[in-house]
């Protein structure tokens, strides 16, 4: 295990703490998600943990619980009508908890389930902690593909900076989200304020989400450290 990887674990033990049985579990997306979700799966087969459902963040999540053999706890947000703690991980995250995700496209569907949680909890190694949000990634945004270059003018225009439509690996063409958009990658060009970016851009017609996630809303960011300690905001 090389030591990015010892952080992130480190991070999902401690984030399992906050799960208890019963509960309805927000799964997010991404590797250190997965890692969290391998973790919870030791857990319940260990009989630590009963009786949970699994709300999942992207379809990535989806075939990884039922990979997992935990198909039978899996549920929709549809089915269920609260969901007791999300987990999930980030691009980057500030001190005061502010994050950028949708590193991997699926800001929209975790930020519905992050912000529904009673508690939202994020995990990330160290590398991840960074003085303000955004510092080494660019803000995503989910946009309806019909009204790509209309947002994109829009944000160039009104709020500064570069705007790049997101072409991926495996696909020719714009990649496309799990809810059938597209993505676009902004980067500012001077420093923002998280919280009104992400209302502001929000309000564009023909955005879908903002990749940045307001730190009043992260219940606990837990920082994963390469010698396998943690650090709780
Ligand atoms: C998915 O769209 C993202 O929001 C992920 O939460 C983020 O990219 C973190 O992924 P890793 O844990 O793989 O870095």
């Amino acid at each position: 295990m090389n030591t990015t990887d010892t952080a992130r674990v480190a991070a999902a033990k401690e984030a399992l703490k906050y799960v208890k049985s019963n509960y309805v579990i927000g799964v997010g997306t991404g590797s250190t998600a997965m890692i969290f979700l391998r973790e919870l799966r030791n857990a319940i087969s260990g009989g630590i943990i009963s009786d949970v459902l699994l709300v999942p963040t992207s379809t990535e999540t989806e075939i990884e619980i039922v990979n997992l053999g935990l198909a039978g706890l899996l549920r929709y947000p549809w089915q269920v009508d609260h969901i007791d703690v999300a987990v999930d991980g980030a691009d980057e995250a500030d001190r005061a908890k502010n994050l950028v995700k949708g590193g991997g496209a699926a800001l929209t569907r975790e930020k519905i389930i992050d912000y529904w949680a009673r508690e939202f909890i994020v995990i990330i190694d160290e590398a991840k902690l960074v003085d303000k949000i955004p510092m080494k990634h660019p803000i995503p945004i989910e946009v309806l593909p019909f009204a790509w270059t209309i947002v994109k003018r829009r944000l160039e225009e009104e709020f500064r900076g570069k705007v790049e439509l997101r072409f991926g690996s495996g696909k020719r063409g714009p990649i496309v989200t799990d809810n059938g958009n597209y993505i676009l990658d902004y980067t500012p060009g001077t420093d923002i304020d998280p919280v009104i970016v992400e209302r502001e851009i929000k309000g564009i017609p023909g955005v879908v989400e903002v990749g940045v996630f307001n730190g009043k809303k992260v219940s606990r960011l837990i920082i994963g450290k390469t010698d396998g300690s943690t650090i709780i905001l």
